[in-house]
């Protein structure tokens, strides 16, 4: 792939200003961060010939991308759909062949979906009045979230909530099914809570318009047994990985610049110190919330303290639970459980949210379970065989009356998010109470010096306008502060 800028346009630029730019090339950056965000921005010094180093904290590249071998292929304890097709991680997985189907993001609407509320399964007709509900609810949302200027700063939960109090006096609906149909919106409500790994009574009704993908459908695409890995091995080819510092936390970036010395010191957990002409922080969202303010020297800008702050972050994960042989349907795209009402157990904040499972699109013995809102906190806490044991029974007791010879998880992988000391949740979602037209802005603008030296400048994520929770997003924000780096040298 040819260079995005050539070097040429930058040899003869002398600048007027008392401290001389210096020629790109001898520039030093320091990246924080090995996820999608990093080493996009090192793929693009790598074609352009400057010079880069990657802190990373942990002992491994690819951050919230983190494939683990299973038989013969992977699975993922976090990225693992993809959204849109313009962008550059579509292009790696059609070079690969590396998709295997389109589904829909709301998969409740999926025909193969069993649904089970109170230990049985929710009738067809049942279903069929609710399904015209909720994709009709959809539509509503998304209609109300681009009109309606007093609506849209709500929350999704409150608005939820009024259309199904309508919908039930509407439908007229006898009473013992009204219990069925609460039950049936509570599972919808997480299903927000999943998909946007935000508390739904939390999450701003517009920014469910705001996030778009380039295209028409929401659908996203699941990927082969290979996935994220093949994605993950491309990133990590077009960098050079002995510019990749493993095990290397940053503690602080001190970017009070002397009059004499013009670099930004990054100091190291081992109480190394570091130093660049420009840094990139990549530091998810959830760890700028716990550490932005003894990361940073001087402490950050008002305006950016407050946007990290107002944007939320989520705490989703998954549970990989293995089987000896699958008991549930090969047809079965996802079982959908509102437990029963007064199930006992010790562990209720991952009982209350356990609601999703969706057989592995491709290891025919493994179903997930997506776990969000408080059950993350409990997961964490739990030894394996606790919480093989309490999945275990859980799933017993509420479907054994469709499958009573269901079977025993044999084994749990899961990797836990929010104690991960470096994510520390899962990815970032705009809240309602604190929104804020500008918030991402603010997360993204850089800090610079009065000659408008880009010196710390940020990406991940969390700073992409539109696609903001993903990988494309991430890899995104990670060339665009790269360029904005470059860009600095190019001008006067
Ligand atoms: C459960 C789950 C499911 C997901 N599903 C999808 C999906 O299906 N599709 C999708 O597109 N996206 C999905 N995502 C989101 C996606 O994984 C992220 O948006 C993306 O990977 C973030 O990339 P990033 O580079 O911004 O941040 P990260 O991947 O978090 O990279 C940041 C890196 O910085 C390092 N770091 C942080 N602080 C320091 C420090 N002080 N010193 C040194 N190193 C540090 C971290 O160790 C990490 O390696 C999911 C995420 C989760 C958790
Ligand atoms: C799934 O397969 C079962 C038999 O295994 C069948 O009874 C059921 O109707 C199928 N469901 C769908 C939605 O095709
Ligand atoms: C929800 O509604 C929006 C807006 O009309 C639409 O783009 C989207 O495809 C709908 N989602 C589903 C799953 O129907
Ligand atoms: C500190 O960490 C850096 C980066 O990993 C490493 O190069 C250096 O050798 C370490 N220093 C000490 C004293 O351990
Ligand atoms: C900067 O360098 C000049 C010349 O070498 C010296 O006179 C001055 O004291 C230095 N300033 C600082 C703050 O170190
Ligand atoms: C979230 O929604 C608000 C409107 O309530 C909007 O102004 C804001 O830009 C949205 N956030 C993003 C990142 O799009």
């Amino acid at each position: 792939m040819p260079p995005v800028l050539q070097i040429s346009v930058f040899l003869s630029s002398s600048s007027s200003s008392s401290q001389k730019k210096s020629d790109p090339r001898d520039i030093h950056v320091g990246i924080v961060g090995a996820g999608l965000a990093g080493l996009r921005a090192a793929r693009f010094f790598e074609e352009n010939s400057i010079r880069y180093t990657i802190l990373e904290g942990s002992d491994r590249i690819g951050g919230r991308v983190y494939p683990f071998e299973y038989e013969n292929g992977y699975l993922q304890h976090g990225a693992e759909y993809l959204n849109g097709i313009d962008n550059e991680i579509f292009d790696i997985v059609q070079k690969n062949e590396l998709g295997q189907e389109r589904v829909p993001d709301l998969f409740m609407l999926d025909e193969n979906v069993i649904t089970f509320v109170d230990g049985k399964v929710v009738s067809s007709g049942i279903n069929s009045i609710w399904n015209l509900f909720i994709d009709s609810l959809n539509e509503t949302l998304f209609r109300e979230a681009e009109s309606c200027e007093k609506l849209k700063t709500r929350s999704v939960l409150l608005r939820i909530n009024e259309h199904f109090e309508a919908f039930l006096e509407k439908t007229n609906i006898a009473r013992e099914n009204a219990e069925i149909f609460k039950k049936l919106k509570l599972m919808f409500c997480n299903f927000f809570q999943t998909e946007w790994s935000s508390p739904v009574g939390e999450l701003a009704l517009e920014n469910i318009t705001l996030w778009d993908d380039g295209t028409d459908d929401e659908d996203s695409l699941v990927l082969n047994k290979f996935g994220f890995q093949k994605i993950l091995e491309k990133f990590k080819s077009e960098v050079s990985m002995k510019n990749v510092l493993l095990n290397s936390k940053v503690l602080n970036i001190n970017y009070c610049l002397s009059e004499n010395d013009s670099k930004i010191r990054v100091r190291l957990e081992n109480n190394t110190d570091l130093f660049y002409d420009h840094v990139i922080v990549t530091s998810s969202l959830g760890y700028l919330k716990q550490f932005s303010r003894k990361m940073f020297s001087p402490e950050l800008p008002f305006d950016k303290q407050q946007a990290i702050q107002n944007m939320g972050f989520g705490s989703n994960m998954k549970i990989f639970l293995e089987y000896k042989n699958p008991w549930w349907p090969e047809n079965v795209s996802t079982i959908q459980i509102a437990p029963k009402s007064k199930y006992p157990d010790r562990f209720s904040k991952l009982t209350e949210n356990l609601m999703v499972f969706q057989p592995s699109s491709w290891a025919s013995n493994i179903l997930i379970a997506w776990i969000a809102d408080n059950g993350p906190s409990e997961v964490g806490i739990m030894k394996n065989q606790e919480l093989l044991d309490a999945i275990n029974d859980f799933l017993q007791e509420n479907l054994k009356s469709e499958f009573p010879s269901i079977s025993k998880a044999i084994r749990v992988f899961r990797h836990s998010w929010i104690y991960d000391e470096f994510a520390l949740g899962s990815y970032s979602y705009l809240k309602s109470d604190t929104y804020q037209q500008n918030t991402i802005e603010n997360l993204t603008a850089p800090i610079t010096s009065d000659e408008n030296r880009p010196l710390v400048c940020f990406a991940g994520e969390h700073t992409s306008p539109q696609m903001y929770q993903t990988t494309v997003g991430a890899a995104e924000s990670g060339l665009r502060e790269a360029k904005r780096i470059l860009n600095y040298y190019s001008m006067n």
